[in-house]
């Protein structure tokens, strides 16, 4: 068993004496303070358990001591002692995150059992983030969720590079989960206390990304009335992520590379050569690969970036994880607006997994986040789904396959448009025809071709 280690804060020599020697009898390790300081000296030197304070003490009082520990020793846990027992001070004390409170005179049996319970309750605590650990590794690290066999890949990828300065780029369509990985990373790194900094290349003209990676100099530019620091040197010690980095200018690429390269940059308009030290994690939807061929990314910063890569999955090939997930979005929801929601039916989870979801993930959170505050009962059935995923559209037509041509293009919303006219005249292709402008045979032709046939729900 492990011998715990105490630190007791006292001014009363006398009793601190008694007190130590009582406690080591009962096989604690104990060290004794005999003011606020010389407690501050011994925190620093070990590690303590536990913290037993005095609440009056020469030059500070057990309070002061208690919130030192908590910022700088929070594993520890404090008693507070006083001679002078009132309410308001135990209320105060348990506040301020003091793990209980004792009157004087300190009666044996009392100090030892709350002695006890707190480093029982340690135990817990340590028992709880074990198992917490666990459960992680099973449904995924830091709340990203993912059971499928490219997933836990991906996390074992994480981990095995997270603390490592290895360049990364995250590939994958949108919403599959790119920024959210992205942090993962950084708070899995041993840069964690740095900063974090993201910055959407894709959102800003070149100019205006040049200045904001960089920064500037006052009168760099009209409007430049201030030096400004860049992104690079806000992450300086911590992460920089450069999201849709696909859509960087050929000339700012070049730019990119001298800073992945060597760290250095000059701010616009400036002649000072900054030097960073940034891990570097990059994010695009594009096939770069492809980019590189047509000659609109450049080769060598595709291979400087490459270095490490995560290729997310789209949703719609880890079918598996899609009730996982619409459960985890379920019980977020559910905790977040008080609304008890318990689960799907399981025609909901067939259709959410028959459903193509081009938005990824993202568009399944907006579904289930829909679904539970529109909802009518305690369970989440296909009715309370979008109309699109009760009725799945087929693949060919939802395939966002590069080469698609405008007729084929064209289909996703004639599809939309034909569905909504027959909704409203309850499959009545006459009617739906007339409405629509065309005739009956048209119609029917345009139904089967876009797969609306198989469509229309029973009993209608
Ligand atoms: N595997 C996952 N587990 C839990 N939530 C996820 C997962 N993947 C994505 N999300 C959630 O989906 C949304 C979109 O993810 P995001 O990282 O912004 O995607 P991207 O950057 O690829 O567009 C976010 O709200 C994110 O929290
Ligand atoms: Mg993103």
């Amino acid at each position: 068993m492990k011998q715990s280690s105490l630190l007791i804060v006292d001014d009363d020599r006398h009793l601190l004496e008694s007190m130590s020697d009582w406690l080591r009898s009962l096989s604690y390790r104990v060290e004794c303070a005999a003011s606020c300081q010389q407690a501050y000296e011994w925190l620093s030197k070990k590690p303590f358990d536990l913290v037993l304070a005095d609440v009056r003490l020469e030059d500070g009082d057990g309070f002061g001591v208690l919130a030192h520990v908590k910022e700088h020793h929070p594993h520890a846990s404090v008693l507070l002692i006083t001679g002078y027992g009132s309410v308001d001070a135990a209320v105060q004390a348990i506040r301020a995150g003091a793990f209980d409170y004792l009157t004087k005179p300190l009666i044996d049996e009392e100090l030892h059992m709350a002695i006890e319970r707190a480093l029982g309750q340690q135990d817990l605590v340590e028992e709880n983030a074990r198992l917490k650990e666990q459960l992680d590794r099973r449904f995924g690290l830091d709340h990203i969720v993912g059971q499928d066999h490219r997933m836990q890949r991906i996390f074992d990828l994480i981990d095995s590079v997270a603390d490592t300065k290895a360049t990364i780029l995250i590939s994958g369509e949108s919403g599959t989960g790119k920024s959210m990985i992205a942090r993962a990373i950084h708070r899995r790194s041993m840069r964690r206390e740095g900063s974090f900094v993201e910055v959407a290349c894709g959102a800003l003209p070149e100019t205006l990304l040049e200045s904001e990676l960089f920064g500037h100099v006052a009168g760099a530019f009209t409007g430049a009335t201030t030096d400004k620091m860049g992104k690079f040197k806000q992450a300086d010690g911590g992460t920089i992520f450069l999201d849709e980095i696909g859509t960087a200018s050929l000339s700012m690429q070049v730019k990119l590379l001298r800073v992945l390269q060597e760290f250095e940059f000059e701010q616009v308009g400036g002649t000072k050569t900054y030097h960073v030290d940034s891990r570097v994690v990059l994010a695009t939807n594009d096939d770069l690969m492809e980019r590189v061929a047509d000659g609109t990314f450049r080769q060598d910063l595709y291979y400087r970036i490459n270095v490490i890569n995560v290729e997310l999955p789209r949703l719609r090939d880890r079918v598996m994880d899609i009730p996982l997930l619409a459960r985890h979005f379920l019980q977020n929801m559910s905790e977040e607006t008080g609304r008890i929601v318990k689960d799907f039916t399981p025609d909901a989870v067939n259709a959410m997994q028959a459903y193509t979801w081009p938005g990824n993930v993202r568009e399944l959170q907006n579904v289930v986040e829909r679904a539970v505050l529109l909802g009518k009962s305690d369970v989440i059935d296909v009715e309370d789904l979008p109309l699109s995923m009760a009725r799945p559209i087929p693949r060919r037509i939802a395939e966002t396959g590069k080469q698609r041509t405008l007729k084929e293009a064209l289909e996703i919303p004639e599809r939309q448009i034909i569905l909504e006219v027959l909704e409203s005249h309850q499959w009545n292709r006459q009617s739906t025809a007339e409405a629509l402008g065309i005739n009956r045979t048209t119609l029917y032709k345009k139904m089967k071709r876009l797969g609306l046939e198989e469509a229309q729900p029973a009993g209608i």
